[in-house]
């Protein structure tokens, strides 16, 4: 039996991205584990009525069980509205989905979007995968994001070395023949809060900060001459906000040399057909920032909503930042009543 997400007052990502497209902001795509990150999600995008999507990655299924993951996002949406959100707009997400079964598993379970990575595999393969994972779940209206190239970092347990950039060559071929919803691509980004050696780095010379190297705008653009206005998804795009890191290092943490992609990058890219952005290493930090600061500060606390509180202020306050600054996604719900 395959649980209907409109039933649960989900949605897909077909009409809020063409949206997104036509508008020139994205959609943010904020991983969750955890209740708290959970709460603070959808109190900043319900506050700001903006459209959400909520990730779940493998490690989250495992960590917090995907029954009880698919219920809290069902809550989820009663709690928006209830917080004054009357027509929330909430995707529930399979991040990276590794295989054909697992993409099924979710469809089955009210995911109303999933993530078939199939990019460290061979071309041919990749869309074998991507094509299995489209049909099945189009027949239940659940939108389904492919991945043509490989980021840089820890991509759950594949490690690449070295980017290998998107090919534009290969995006018409791969869109056509798999039928996917959207295409994540790679042009820089990268997983996690090191997403650059200090050696790839310039040095600001008045903060001493590192600077990382542009995104490959020139790549995005031959994308989208190719598939103009089709929906493209950038993962890895955590900014690093360095008053977390700052915290954190002033806190007993040690996070030398952590950089992520300059937010005025990210905001470029949503004037493009850039619709997607994935954050989930920022909202790491400002949980850590607030756990530790707080472990520091009040070393006679030991009740975890003390400093589980903290965290939760400081991640609403960075999904609050992320939406309004740097995706534009505030004030876009279809319905704004
Ligand atoms: O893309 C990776 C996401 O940040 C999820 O990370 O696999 O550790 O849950 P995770
Ligand atoms: P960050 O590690 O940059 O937050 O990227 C998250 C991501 O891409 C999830 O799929
Ligand atoms: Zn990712």
């Amino acid at each position: 039996m395959v649980v209907d997400y409109k039933k649960l007052g989900l949605v897909n990502t077909r009409e809020m991205f063409k949206r997104a497209i036509n508008g020139g902001y994205a959609i943010p795509a904020f991983n969750f584990n955890n209740l708290e990150q959970l709460q603070a999600i959808i109190k900043a995008s319900s506050e700001l009525k903006s459209p959400v999507i909520l990730q779940v990655s493998k490690g989250a299924r495992k960590y917090a069980n995907q029954t009880l993951l698919r219920y809290l996002a069902e809550g989820a949406v009663e709690y928006a509205k209830e917080i004054g959100c009357h027509h929330p707009e909430i995707v529930l997400h399979l991040d990276h989905g590794d295989s054909f079964e697992t993409c099924k598993s979710c469809v089955d379970y009210g995911f109303s979007s999933v993530m078939i990575d199939g990019s460290a595999l061979p071309y041919e393969e990749n869309i074998a995968v991507t094509k299995k994972v489209v049909e099945y779940a189009h027949q239940f209206d659940v939108t389904v994001e492919g991945e043509l190239g490989v980021l840089a970092g820890v991509e759950d347990d594949v490690v690449a070395e070295e980017s290998h950039y998107t090919k534009p060559e290969e995006v018409v071929d791969f869109a056509t023949r798999t039928g996917v919803d959207s295409l994540a691509i790679s042009i820089g980004t990268s997983h996690g809060a090191y997403k650059f050696t200090p050696e790839q780095c310039t040095r600001d010379p008045k903060t001493g900060r590192l600077v990382p190297p542009p995104l490959a705008f020139d790549v995005l653009e031959a994308i989208e001459k190719k598939l103009p206005g089709f929906p493209i998804v950038l993962h890895g795009s955590s900014s690093v906000p360095q008053e977390y890191v700052d915290i954190i290092n002033a806190h007993g943490g040690k996070l030398p040399n952590a950089v992520g992609i300059p937010e005025e990058q990210l905001r470029k890219a949503t004037k493009s057909a850039v619709c997607k952005i994935n954050i989930d290493s920022d909202s790491r930090l400002a949980f850590t920032a607030g756990v530790r600061q707080t472990f520091d500060e009040h070393p006679e606390y030991f009740d975890p909503r003390q400093y589980c509180g903290k965290a939760r202020e400081y991640m609403e306050e960075l999904y609050k930042h992320k939406i309004t600054d740097v995706l534009g996604s505030d004030n876009k719900l279809a319905n704004l009543d």
